[in-house]
């Protein structure tokens, strides 16, 4: 039935747009059609970032997190599981926590969407908190799977305090409770299968339907009910979907646009179409860090035919590149950061049962080391006033 419908509809001219182009779509942008923009992301728009995505065949990390010895690699975010074995989640909670890594120019899109008065609402399923870092207001955003933000102890519901939490992260210990008659495992405020949406997820849902353009960037768009989110747009609104591959329906109505490629080159093509260029570059410089390397300068554009074809296939070429390059250093990431902390936590376990069997008493230092804030890292404190440190 849906496929039907779908094959029904691709043959079927736009009604709202010019054309399924991207200069179509940035007209309908240039002539203030699209004043209330709702854009749905996933984990591809953080790849550029270092962050893996999950489904990705080779770097996806549930490809990749068989050392985790899961029963099966969702594991990894599933309550059930989680309750009974927390440690796999902790290896990787500490390289997903927020403050390590630069937005990318996509997060800067969003927002320059919101800094021109476009965006209606962002809905996320990533919590890496790059949307915030980059700019985008938090009341604009909706974290449909929770975020580091918060978290709690997952029997009683008690809030944890996020010192402590962070010590726990960086300190490589799975926190519990206070409440000592509990004494239940705390949880990022992290969607784990098994779990509700939180409600702003739900007292939004319907926001798509009143929107006039919908952008939806870097998802698989396979778990539900994020994934529905799409469907929810009026059947004439423009949708545009900017991923590698294509995915759930978009593609299937007249006003659908695909652009199947690279978020961040995406996003550069549909803000040079409406004009934008200069100024989402400019917004991505002012996330840079002080320690980035130096980023390649954009090529001008507009010489003569040939030059213009030249600066076409030198583009594909680095595209290409940069993809395979991403994929080498996605691998870099999981060797570097879980493969690495596998190993250390298994030296800690085999000092632990050695201590045991020689009935040795852990060192004097040995509390305080492992509860010692770690080195300090770029933090979200300016977003999220509550992971402020306390002063001295
Ligand atoms: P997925 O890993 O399922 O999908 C990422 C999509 O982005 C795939 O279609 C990739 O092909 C595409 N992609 C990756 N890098 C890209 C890039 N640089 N440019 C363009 N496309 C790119 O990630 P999500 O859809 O976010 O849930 O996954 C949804 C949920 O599944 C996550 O929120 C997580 C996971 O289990 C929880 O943590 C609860």
């Amino acid at each position: 039935m849906g496929n039907e419908e779908s094959r029904v509809e691709v043959d079927t001219p736009p009604q709202t747009l010019k054309a399924r182009t991207v200069e179509a779509l940035a007209q309908y942008i240039r002539d203030e059609r699209a004043k209330r923009i709702v854009v749905m992301t996933g984990a591809g728009i953080s790849t550029s970032a270092g962050i893996p995505d999950f489904r990705s065949p080779e770097t996806g990390l549930y490809a990749n997190l068989a050392r985790l010895n899961l029963p099966y690699a969702e594991a990894v975010f599933d309550i059930s599981y989680f309750r009974s074995n927390p440690e796999p989640f902790y290896t990787l909670a500490e390289e997903l926590y927020p403050g390590k890594y630069r937005p990318t120019i996509t997060h800067s899109f969003i927002t320059l969407l919101h800094r021109k008065g476009l965006l209606l609402k962002l809905f996320t399923q990533n919590i890496d908190c790059l949307e915030r870092e980059a700019g985008v207001p938090g009341d604009l955003i909706i974290e449909a799977h929770g975020s580091f933000a918060t978290q709690r102890c997952i029997d009683c519901k008690s809030p944890f305090p996020a010192d402590l939490m962070r010590i726990a992260m960086h300190s490589n210990t799975v926190p519990h409770c206070l409440d000592t008659s509990c004494a239940g495992l705390v949880k990022p405020d992290i969607v784990f299968f098994g779990e509700q949406l939180p409600s702003s997820f739900f007292e939004n849902r319907d926001l798509p339907a009143t929107a006039d353009l919908a952008i939806v960037m870097g998802t698989s768009l396979s778990v539900h009910p994020f994934a529905s989110l799409p469907q929810i747009c009026a059947e004439k609104t423009p949708r545009l979907l900017i991923n590698s591959d294509k995915v759930g329906d978009m593609g299937s109505r007249p006003d659908d646009v695909l652009l199947l490629e690279d978020c961040d080159s995406g996003v550069r093509k549909l803000a040079e179409a409406c004009g934008w260029l200069d100024e989402l570059e400019a917004l991505w410089a002012e996330t840079a860090r002080p320690d980035d390397p130096p980023q390649a300068e954009q090529p001008q554009t507009k010489k003569s035919r040939d030059e213009i074809l030249q600066e076409e296939v030198d583009k594909l070429t680095k595209d290409v590149e940069s993809t395979l390059n991403l994929g080498k250093s996605q691998h870099e990431w999981l060797e570097n950061h879980v493969d690495r902390k596998i190993a250390r936590r298994q030296e800690e376990e085999d000092e632990k049962t050695v201590e045991q069997r020689e009935n040795l008493k852990p060192p004097d230092d040995e509390g305080e080391k492992r509860m010692a804030p770690a080195k300090e890292e770029p933090g979200l404190e300016h977003v999220y006033p509550h992971l402020k440190k306390p002063s001295p």
